[in-house]
């Protein structure tokens, strides 16, 4: 989904992701949504507005422009020894496409840790954010910081194709020691 508003923002259109449940609403009535499918997400697209200062004044006050700086995102063989971006090398643009990708609620739960030759991917979850909590469970809300690991993908392996990077991804826990139990272990990318 990443791929096509990337796409759609290079013809000059607008678009936002819009988060939530939109299984149960009418909706998903119009959209035809069986009792087993999920709409964790669905995004607005269109032309953008004349007049944009109501949305900065948003993006301002809910920090949309913000971003974590690279040592808190990325790492070197371990958890709190953060990637140099001279030890990034080739790897430096995508993992600064990556780190400018959009997040529900601007959270930014993506963490890599660089091995040799792999970059492995986390999820930190944020507190109270999908399993294991109780609130998500009964509420049954999507589990959007997943989505957010996708349009990371995205962003990291788009970036690597464009400067022929080759590689690809693979599900290969390193059993790197995490830094907490919110963390989990999602994919690997072996360049
Ligand atoms: C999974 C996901 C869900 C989102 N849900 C909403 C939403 O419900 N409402 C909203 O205004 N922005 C939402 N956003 C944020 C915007 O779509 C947009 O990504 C953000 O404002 C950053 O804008 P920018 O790409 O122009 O910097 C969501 C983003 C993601 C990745």
């Amino acid at each position: 989904m990443e791929h096509a508003i990337l796409f759609a923002t290079d013809l000059g259109l607008g678009t936002c992701w819009l988060g939530g449940t939109f299984s149960r609403s009418r909706f998903a009535e119009k959209i035809e949504v069986r009792r087993d499918e999920i709409v964790p997400t669905v995004t607005a697209i269109g032309t953008n507005a004349q007049s944009p200062q109501a949305r900065d004044w948003i993006r301002e006050r809910a920090r949309g422009t913000d971003r974590l700086p690279a040592e808190q995102l990325f790492f070197e063989q371990q958890f709190g020894k953060p990637l140099l971006a001279v030890g990034a090398g080739a790897y430096a643009a995508p993992l600064e496409a990556l780190r400018w990708a959009p997040s529900a609620s601007n959270k930014q739960p993506w963490r890599i840790v660089r091995t040799e030759n792999a970059f492995h991917f986390y999820l930190a979850r944020t507190k109270g954010c999908g399993k294991g909590s109780l609130l998500f469970f009964l509420l049954q809300f999507a589990d959007l910081q997943r989505v957010d690991m996708g349009i990371a993908m995205c962003h990291f392996e788009l970036t690597a194709r464009e400067l022929c990077l080759a590689g690809r991804w693979v599900v290969q826990d390193p059993n790197i020691a995490k830094s907490d139990d919110r963390t989990e272990y999602i994919v690997s990318w072996f360049g």
